[in-house]
């Protein structure tokens, strides 16, 4: 049961871990249980097969963040790999609600994983920023949350994306000018009664008819028709979304719809979540300073977080964690270790001494201290080179780079 008091997974589900849009907990130590989350959700683990596919079809190896299983679920990527194969389209499309102007390691992850989606496939990528979404949920005025919107994208841009196949939205700024966006929206509205929300969202009698109609706005840059500046008037472009799990009920209720509309259901890549520094128990909050690692905390600040607030898996002491070794499950910084460290042969070697005993708890966080140190520091230098003019080009409705010719079935 979440606080409103309802099931929103899928009712009768008896699982303690809470995994929806707004809230994410479980009262393991370990982290919310992933394998038993495709079961309620209904989706497929990525397999072995999976990623051997992928190498296959792009010729290089998968990115980290693929291969150790943080990108862990699925929904129809071998659609997407028939149609790469096959030197077909397809378009990229993922999110962030602008919620605070702060934005943590957390919030990158997916940013992180989709510019190695598109540098590997060579395609076009939609951002929405739902800053209608955060006005309806948050105590936030709509220039507050508009105006987030605008910061966080300079975040989003000094991940490394590429204007010519990027366009990045506020959903406040773009349904303004949009016909398409707002068709599709009502497509989709048609579709889904308020019972159907009710049963995927756990939304009640009192929420606003805003929250209740703002999953079909989530819904709709899905699909292709959405966006006839980059695809041409193309309704047949297939997507391909990651995000965090707990966005799935989003796109369950897209792909629920999809057919009905006579568009392709959007395919899906699902990462777990970035833990907070106390623990798995959550996911890292923007709004306690001391539970994240945040893109603008200073050198000396990530490494008095790490050192005082990072969960810790050893053993309580010195001699305790020699003869009983640490326990990598449930360390906040081995865990974050599987985030970062690009070395898979280091990492193998911090699991198998951390878990001996041999090395200890200070050595495995200074050892990510000084990755983070790097990574935080890097972006703080591309983040000041983002311009508010780089933001706007970003942000113009306008064609990408690649040319979409009509339709065989128009021919
Ligand atoms: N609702 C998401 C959030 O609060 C933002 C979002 C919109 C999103 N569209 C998306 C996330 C598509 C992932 C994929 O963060």
């Amino acid at each position: 049961m979440n606080k409103n008091g309802s099931n929103v997974d899928q009712p009768g589900a008896d699982e303690e871990d809470i995994v929806n849009p707004w809230e994410v907990s479980t009262h393991s130590a370990k982290g919310v249980d992933y394998d038993k989350l495709i079961t309620r959700f209904g989706s497929t683990k990525i397999d072995d097969v999976l990623i051997q596919r992928i190498e296959k079809a792009t010729g290089k190896p998968v990115h980290h963040l693929l291969r150790r299983g943080i990108f862990f679920s699925q929904r129809d990527m071998e659609m997407i790999l028939d149609v790469y194969e096959k030197k077909q389209p397809f378009y990229l499309y993922t999110g962030r609600g602008p919620s605070s102007e702060a934005m943590h390691m957390g919030h990158l992850i997916p940013f992180i994983f989709t510019k190695w989606l598109q540098d590997t496939f060579d395609v076009p990528l939609v951002i929405q920023l739902t800053d209608d979404e955060k006005f309806l949920w948050k105590d936030l005025t709509l220039d507050e949350t508009n105006h987030l919107a605008f910061e966080n994208a300079k975040d989003i841009i000094a991940c490394g994306f590429d204007v010519e196949k990027t366009f990045i939205f506020s959903d406040l700024d773009f349904l303004t000018n949009s016909p398409a966006f707002y068709r599709t929206i009502c497509r989709i509205q048609k579709l889904v009664t308020y019972n159907q929300v009710k049963g995927i969202f756990g939304f009640s009698d009192s929420d606003s008819i805003g929250k209740i109609s703002f999953p079909a706005i989530q819904a709709a840059p899905s699909f292709s028709c959405m966006f006839p500046e980059i695809f041409s008037g193309r309704t047949d472009i297939p997507c391909l979304i990651p995000c965090a799990i707990d966005q799935d009920p989003y796109f369950r209720m897209t792909r629920d719809v999809a057919p009905r509309m006579g568009c392709l259901k959007p395919a899906l890549l699902h990462s777990t979540f970035f833990p907070a520094l106390q623990g798995a128990q959550t996911k890292m909050s923007a709004s306690d300073p001391n539970s994240s690692i945040f893109v603008t905390d200073t050198d000396k600040q990530i490494k008095e977080k790490i050192n005082k607030y990072a969960f810790s898996g050893g053993g309580a002491t010195v001699e305790e964690h020699k003869a009983k070794g640490g326990n990598c499950e449930i360390d906040v910084s081995y865990q974050y270790l599987t985030f970062f460290m690009e070395d898979d042969k280091r990492l193998e070697e911090i699991r198998k001494t951390y878990a001996s005993g041999e090395l200890m708890t200070g050595s495995l966080k200074m050892e990510l201290i000084e990755i983070l140190q790097k990574l935080v520091g890097e972006h703080r230098e591309r983040r000041a080179e983002v311009t508010d003019d780089m933001v706007r080009q970003f942000m113009k409705p306008r064609k990408l780079k690649y040319d979409y010719p009509p339709a065989e079935s128009k021919k």
